[in-house]
C-alpha cells in the first residue's frame, strides 16, 4: 500500500476506463481517495482495482466534450461520492492526421474532447473545491508540442490550449486553495499510444528522451499524484513534463 496521502479526499478521474487515467485511478486510491471513474465507455477492471483497495468508487459512463453530460457526472459524483476536491483531466484522443486531410469538423472534435472537456470539467467541479477552501485540477498535456512530429497539428493546438487553460486558471482559482497543473508524458505504449502511433515514431521519440525507453501508463502517475496531494501547495500553473527528460524547460 502506498503511503496514505490523498486520504479523505474525492477524486475525479476521467478517461479512467484505460490507460494513464486507469493507472492514475488506482494509485488515487491506493493513496487514500475515493475515486469517480469517468470515461466513454464501461471501466470494469477500473473499478475492481479501486474496490479491491476498499475505496469506494463510481463508474460514470460520459463524454466529457458534451456540456450536458458533464453537468450530469457532477450531479452523480455528488449523490454518490460526495464533493469532489481532486480533478484529473486525462481524457483525451491524438488520432494522426495530415494538416491538408483535416476539416473544420475535425478539428472541432478535437479540440472539443482534448480542450473543451477540461474547461466543462473545471466549470462542474471548481465550485465545490471554491466552497470547500481546497483542490487540485491537473490538466493531461504533451511533449510533442516541443517537438516536430508530422501530422498532430490539430492535436499540438489541443494541448497547447491545455497548458494556456492550465496557466490562466491557476491565477483565477488560486485565492480559494486550488492548484491547477499540467502533465506533459512523452509517445508512450498505453491501449491508446499503441493504436494512434506508428512504431518508427514511438522508438525514434525513445531515442530522442534521456531515459531511452518508451513510456508506459505508470510514467505519469507519479508527478499526477504529487500535483494532487498537500505536497504541491506551492505550485500552481506549471507543467511537468514526464517524458524521460526529452523536451526541458
Ligand atoms: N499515450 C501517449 O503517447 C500520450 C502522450 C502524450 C499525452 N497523452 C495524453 O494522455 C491522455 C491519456 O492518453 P492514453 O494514452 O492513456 O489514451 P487511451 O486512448 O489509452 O485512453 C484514453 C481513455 O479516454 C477515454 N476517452 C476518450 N475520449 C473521451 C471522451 N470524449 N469522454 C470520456 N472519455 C473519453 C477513452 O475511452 C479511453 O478509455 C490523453 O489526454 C492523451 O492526449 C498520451
Amino acid at each position: 500500500m502506498a503511503y496514505q496521502t490523498h486520504e479523505g479526499r474525492t477524486a475525479v478521474v476521467t478517461g479512467a476506463g484505460q490507460g494513464f487515467g486507469r493507472v492514475i485511478a488506482v494509485e488515487l486510491a491506493a493513496r487514500g481517495a475515493d475515486v469517480a471513474v469517468l470515461d466513454l465507455n464501461d471501466a470494469p477492471e477500473t473499478v475492481a482495482e479501486i474496490e479491491s483497495l476498499g475505496r469506494r468508487t463510481v463508474s460514470i459512463k460520459v463524454d466529457v466534450s458534451d456540456p450536458a453530460q458533464v453537468k450530469e457526472a457532477r450531479m452523480r459524483v455528488d449523490a454518490e461520492l460526495g464533493v469532489a476536491d481532486i480533478l484529473v483531466n486525462n481524457a483525451g484522443v491524438y488520432p494522426f492526421r495530415d494538416f491538408f486531410d483535416l476539416d473544420y469538423d475535425y478539428w472541432r472534435q478535437i479540440l472539443a474532447v482534448n480542450l473543451d472537456s477540461q474547461f466543462l470539467m473545471a466549470q462542474a467541479f471548481a465550485p465545490g473545491m471554491r466552497d470547500g477552501g481546497w483542490g487540485r485540477i491537473v490538466n493531461l498535456a504533451s511533449n510533442s508540442l516541443g517537438l516536430a512530429v508530422p501530422a498532430l497539428t490539430h492535436y499540438m493546438a489541443s494541448k497547447g490550449g491545455a497548458i494556456g487553460f492550465t496557466r490562466g486558471l491557476a491565477t483565477d482559482l488560486a485565492p480559494y486553495g486550488i492548484t491547477v497543473n499540467a502533465v506533459a508524458p512523452t509517445a508512450s505504449r498505453t491501449p491508446g499510444g499503441e493504436a494512434n502511433i506508428a512504431e518508427e515514431i514511438l522508438d525514434g521519440v525513445a531515442n530522442m528522451q534521456a531515459i531511452k525507453r518508451s513510456g508506459v501508463a505508470t510514467d505519469i502517475v507519479g508527478a499526477v499524484c504529487f500535483l494532487s496531494s498537500d505536497d504541491s501547495a506551492f505550485v500552481t500553473g506549471q507543467t511537468i513534463m514526464a517524458d524521460g527528460g526529452l523536451v526541458r524547460l
